[in-house]
C-alpha cells in the first residue's frame, strides 16, 4: 500500500472523554472542537438550558428530553492529525453504550472536577478503561474555582483509581488567585488571563523563570515551585512506555470554561496519545495498516429519523480503508455485502463519507443486519475480532405485554432490541418471566418507548430495583437455592446466574455456598 494510505492511519487519534456528568466534558469537547475549526461558535455542542438541541438529539426521546441518548462520534482535524472524540454520556443517560464506547478507541481523557476530585462516574468508566490498558490522560479542570489542594488530588488518583501519575504542568494558585500553570513538560509559565503574546514565560535550565516578571514575586509562584521540585525529586518519572499501557497517567490542569490550558493540554495530547492500535481477532493481531478493510459494530442506534425508521450502525475500522460502495462480507454470517449508504460524523452535520482508514468510525445504515461485535470484512479471510464484553448491568425490572393478545409483537421486539444489544434479557427458571437488566435508567425508557413505535407493542415494566449479578457454572445449578434475595435466571445465552439483593445478600450466600463459584464478567 502507499506511504499515504499509512500516512492517514498514524495521523488518526481516536479517544473519548469520561468523566462525571458537570465536570465539564461538554465545555471541554466543544473547546476542543473550536481549536479544530469544526465549530464555529460555543454552545453547538449542548444547548440544554437554552433549549436548543445538539444535532446529535436524533431520537424523539432525546427531544422530549433534551438530551443525548447514545454517544455521539465526532471528527475535526488538528495540525495534521485527524482527531475522533467519541461521546460518552453521563449521568442517567447511562447506557452500555457508555461502556461499550470506550471498545472502540485507542485512549481517554479522563476529566476531574478540582473541587470535586474522583467521583463515582469516572470510577466506573475508568474501570472499563483499565481492563482494555488503555492510555489514560487526566484533565482537571476549573482551576478558576477554588479546589482541593493539587497535591491531594494526585494521592486520589493513586488511592481511588489505583494508578499512578505524572503531572505535565502544575498550578500556579487556583480559584480567585488563579496566576497560570507551570508547565513543566515545555519549561514555560502559562500566565491566565494574560493575551497571546505575553503569555508564555520561558524558564531557564533550573526551572525558574527568565528575568523579571510580575509573577514571580508572588508567594504562590514560589509555592508551585517548591511543589514542582517535590515532584521531580520524588514524584513518578515520566515514562511514555508507560503512559502507552495504561500505568502511568499525565495530568493537566486547566480551565475549559476559560479556555486556559486546553491548546496545551490537546497539543501535547496529540504527541503522546497513541495512533490506532493493533486489535485481536480469531486470527491472531490485526495491524491497522493491514491493506483488507476490516472493522467491528459497537452501537447501534435506532430510529434516528422517525420517517425513515433508519438504525445506524457504527463501526470502528480496525484495518485497512473504507471506499462508499465497497464490498464486505459479514464474518458472523459470511453473508456478502455493498457498502453503499454510510455517514461520517461532524459535531453539527451527518455527512456522506467517502473514504475513511483505521481509526475512523463510520456509520452504516442498517436494515437489521447488524449485531453488536459483528466483524466487517473486505478480505478473503473471514475474521472475527475478539467478542466484546458483556457489562454487568445494576438495574432490573421484570417486563410483561399489557396487551395478552400481542404476544407476537412483544417477543419479536424484545428478541430483536436484545440482539441488537439495547438491553439484557434474563428468564426465571420454570415460571420463565422476562427481566431486563441496564447499567442506566435511560435503556428502559428507550426500551419502552422503542417497543412502542417499531413493535406496537405496550409493555408493564415492574421495577425490582437494583441487583448484583454473579454468574455460576451450568453444573452447579440448584433451583432450590434461588430465593427473592438471590434470584436465580438465565440470560440470553442460556448462561445461569444470581441477581442478588444487595452485598449482604451476596456474602451470606457465599458463606452458606463456599463451593459455588460465583463470577463477574466486569472483574
Ligand atoms: P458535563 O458535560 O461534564 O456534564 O459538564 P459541562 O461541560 O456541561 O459543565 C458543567 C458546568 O461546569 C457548566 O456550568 C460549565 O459552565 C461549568 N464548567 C465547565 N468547565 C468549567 C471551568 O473550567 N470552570 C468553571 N468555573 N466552570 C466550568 P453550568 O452552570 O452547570 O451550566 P451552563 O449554564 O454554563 O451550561
Amino acid at each position: 500500500m502507499t506511504s499515504t494510505f499509512k500516512d492517514e492511519v498514524l495521523s488518526r487519534r481516536t479517544f473519548a472523554i469520561i468523566s462525571h456528568p458537570d465536570a465539564g466534558k461538554t465545555t471541554l469537547t466543544e473547546q476542543l472542537l473550536l481549536f479544530g475549526g469544526a465549530i464555529r461558535a460555543a454552545g453547538t455542542v449542548k444547548g440544554k438550558k437554552t433549549g436548543k438541541f445538539a444535532t446529535s438529539d436524533w431520537m424523539e426521546i432525546e427531544k422530549q428530553r433534551g438530551i443525548s441518548v447514545t454517544s455521539s462520534v465526532m471528527q475535526f482535524e488538528y495540525e495534521g492529525f485527524r482527531v475522533n472524540i467519541l461521546d460518552t454520556p453521563g449521568h442517567q443517560d447511562f447506557s452500555e453504550d457508555t461502556y461499550r464506547t470506550l471498545m472502540a478507541v485507542d485512549s481517554a481523557v479522563m476529566i476531574i472536577d478540582s473541587a470535586k476530585g474522583i467521583e463515582d462516574q469516572t470510577i466506573k468508566l475508568f474501570k472499563v478503561c483499565r481492563m482494555r490498558g488503555i492510555p489514560i490522560f487526566t484533565f482537571i479542570n476549573k482551576l478558576d474555582r477554588q479546589g482541593k489542594a493539587p497535591l491531594e488530588l494526585l494521592a486520589e488518583l493513586e488511592e481511588v483509581l489505583g494508578i499512578e501519575s505524572y503531572p505535565m504542568n502544575w498550578p500556579v494558585g487556583m480559584g480567585k488567585e488563579f496566576l497560570g500553570i507551570y508547565d513543566r513538560y515545555h519549561n514555560r509559565i502559562e500566565q491566565f488571563r494574560v493575551d497571546e503574546k505575553d503569555r508564555f514565560i520561558e524558564l531557564d535550565e533550573n526551572g525558574e523563570i527568565k528575568g523579571e516578571s510580575p509573577i514571580k514575586q508572588s508567594s504562590l509562584y514560589e509555592q508551585a515551585l517548591e511543589e514542582v521540585m517535590l515532584l521531580d525529586e520524588a514524584g513518578n518519572e515520566f515514562s511514555k512506555d508507560r503512559i502507552a499501557n495504561g500505568t502511568l497517567t499525565p495530568v493537566f490542569f486547566g480551565s475549559a470554561l476559560t479556555n486556559f490550558g486546553v491548546q496545551t493540554f490537546l497539543e501535547t495530547y496529540l504527541k503522546f496519545a497513541p495512533s490506532p492500535q493493533p486489535r485481536n481477532s480469531n486470527v491472531g493481531m490485526i495491524d491497522p495498516v493491514r491493506e483488507d478493510f476490516s472493522g467491528f459494530v459497537f452501537k447501534i442506534q435506532a430510529n434516528m429519523n422517525p420517517a425513515h425508521r433508519d438504525r445506524i450502525a457504527f463501526v470502528r475500522i480496525c484495518s485497512g480503508k473504507f471506499e462508499r460502495g465497497m464490498n464486505v462480507s459479514l464474518s458472523r454470517t459470511g453473508k456478502p455485502m455493498k457498502l453503499s449508504q454510510s455517514t461520517s460524523f461532524l459535531a453539527d452535520d451527518r455527512s456522506t463519507v467517502d473514504m475513511a482508514v483505521s481509526g475512523d468510525i463510520i456509520g452504516l445504515y442498517d436494515t437489521g443486519t447488524y449485531q453488536i461485535g459483528d466483524t466487517i470484512t473486505s478480505g478473503k479471510e473471514a475474521i472475527q475480532f475478539e467478542k466484546l464484553p458483556q457489562f454487568a448491568p445494576e438495574l432490573f425490572v421484570k417486563v410483561t405485554a399489557k396487551n395478552v393478545m400481542k404476544q407476537k409483537s412483544f417477543h419479536k421486539g424484545i428478541v430483536q432490541l436484545v440482539q441488537e444489544g439495547a438491553i439484557q434479557l434474563y428468564k426465571t427458571y420454570r415460571t420463565d418471566d422476562y427481566i431486563l437488566g441496564a447499567v442506566g435508567q435511560l435503556q428502559f425508557e428507550v426500551f419502552e418507548h422503542r417497543m412502542k413505535n417499531e413493535y406496537n407493542s405496550d409493555v408493564i415494566m415492574e421495577p425490582i430495583g437494583s441487583k448484583i449479578p454473579r454468574w455460576i457454572e451450568e453444573t452447579q445449578v440448584n433451583e432450590s437455592l434461588s430465593s427473592s434475595r438471590s434470584l436465580l435466571v438465565k440470560d440470553r445465552f442460556d448462561k445461569p446466574l444470581f441477581l442478588f439483593e444487595n452485598d449482604f445478600a451476596l456474602r451470606w450466600f457465599q458463606d452458606k455456598n463456599p463451593g459455588i463459584k460465583l463470577s463477574n464478567p466486569m472483574e
